[in-house]
């Protein structure tokens, strides 16, 4: 039995790894300094290239480059029409923006529970939980993994409610052979550093719908038009004019933010490529280890995985999942926890949710940790990782 690091053994590593970590070239930086050096550094050329891309890539017929993926999040509501009164079901096993984003326009997040194998949302809990309320459905891909879009899209036009898959985590996935942003009625990215495409912070809005992609474009910029046929009080004064149709924001990402974005997606597929091939080892190394649960994947989604999750059979270990953790950063590997149930925060308590709202996710979230996956990671530290797990569970099994 290896002695662990947090015991006063040798350390599996000597220095700390994180659980994701973009990967910047000089090609970013020169593409960066290109419009540095240029007349626009924002509302410029590099901005419709980065959207013209994006739905090229995607097969989406629209694309919006926005500020992050929250405001992206905003905007899919604000286009579906979501506002006071209404209901927006979501998963409790994401990042906050995916519920909050139903709060920003006066509705109520309804959280449904989390298939427990997948922890993808479960759409018979979609269904259960749908009211004469409800307007639309914010389904997140978690870890990258898309997922049930048939099923949920069957639900959603049963009910004639809008479905926006929050595919922060998912750029690259593809689903029955279509990659994700041009499936579900609106679809939401995210650029933000850990995810499989950055541009420091940014966001994007995907959909196939003309009358849903122009209440998008207004909600990012304003409520504002320079579109003739758009205005409402004509004939206008002048060249000048332009008019404040709806309520809106400044969600808008730079030129200096989408030429990142247009040179790292150039590399998207590399990515993808070397995030399955590690997932594929981590899979192979865990799946017959005692105590360590890995997640399953449905075969309609070619994955690219944004995060690696293991989970521990409580039940068989002697250990807390905080102890694990502690001693995976006793041996240099740093995890993280994704995700606290977003109905469990303080925010969440002061409005009435309680916990217990949703078992499966309560019951994943006891025992999961997102172990290091990023695309620049060498063979060297996927092994240090798999060293680090096997030699902590080995220690800790009944
Ligand atoms: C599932 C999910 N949705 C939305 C967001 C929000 O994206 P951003 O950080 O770009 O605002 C995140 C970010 O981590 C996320 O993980």
């Amino acid at each position: 039995m290896e002695k662990l690091a947090i015991h006063g053994g040798e350390p599996v590593r000597k220095e700390k790894i994180f659980y994701g970590k973009q990967w910047v070239t000089e090609e970013d930086i020169e593409a960066v300094a290109a419009v540095l050096r240029s007349d626009y550094v924002t509302c410029g050329p590099k901005v419709s290239e980065a959207e013209r891309l994006l739905e090229k890539y995607t097969g989406a017929k629209h694309a919006v480059v926005v500020s992050n993926g929250t405001a992206a999040l905003h905007c899919a509501c604000i286009a579906a029409g979501v506002g006071h009164g209404d209901e927006v079901i979501t998963t409790p096993l994401t990042f906050a923006a995916s519920a909050n984003c139903a709060l920003y326009c006066g509705a109520t997040p309804v959280f449904a529970d989390v298939d427990m194998e997948t922890y993808n949302i479960d759409p018979e809990s979609i269904r259960a939980h749908i009211t004469d309320k409800t307007k639309a459905v914010v389904a997140v891909d978690f870890t990258g993994q898309a997922v049930k879009l048939k099923e949920i899209k069957k639900i959603c036009e049963e009910h004639g409610l809008i479905l926006i898959e929050d595919a922060a985590h998912s750029i690259g996935t593809k689903y029955d052979g279509k990659y994700v942003g041009s499936i579900a009625d609106i679809t939401t990215f995210s650029f933000h550093p850990v995810k499989t495409v950055t541009c420091g912070e940014g966001g994007a809005v995907l959909t196939n719908d003309d009358e849903l992609y122009k209440k998008i474009v207004l909600a990012h910029t304003h409520g504002i038009t320079h579109e003739d046929e758009l205005f409402e009080d004509a004939p206008h004064e002048g060249p000048w004019y332009y008019e404040e149709i709806s309520l809106g924001y400044n969600y808008r990402l730079t030129d200096i933010q989408s030429a990142m974005l247009i040179s790292q997606m150039g590399r998207i597929e590399q990515y993808k490529a070397r995030r399955q091939e590690i997932v594929k080892r981590y899979d192979e190394a865990f799946k017959d280890v005692p105590g360590i649960i890995v997640q399953k994947e449905i075969p309609e989604s070619d994955t690219c995985r944004h995060l690696y999750i293991i989970r521990l059979d409580l039940d068989k270990l002697t250990c807390t999942r905080r102890e694990f953790f502690d001693a995976m950063s006793a041996e240099h590997v740093q995890c993280q926890v994704h995700y606290v149930p977003v109905y469990w925060f303080p925010h969440y308590r002061r409005l009435g949710y309680e916990k217990g709202l949703c078992p499966n996710a309560e019951e994943v979230y006891k025992g999961i940790m997102s172990i290091p996956l990023y695309p620049k990671m060498t063979d060297a530290d996927v092994e240090d990782t798999i060293h680090a797990v096997k030699k902590i569970a080995a220690y800790y099994i009944k």
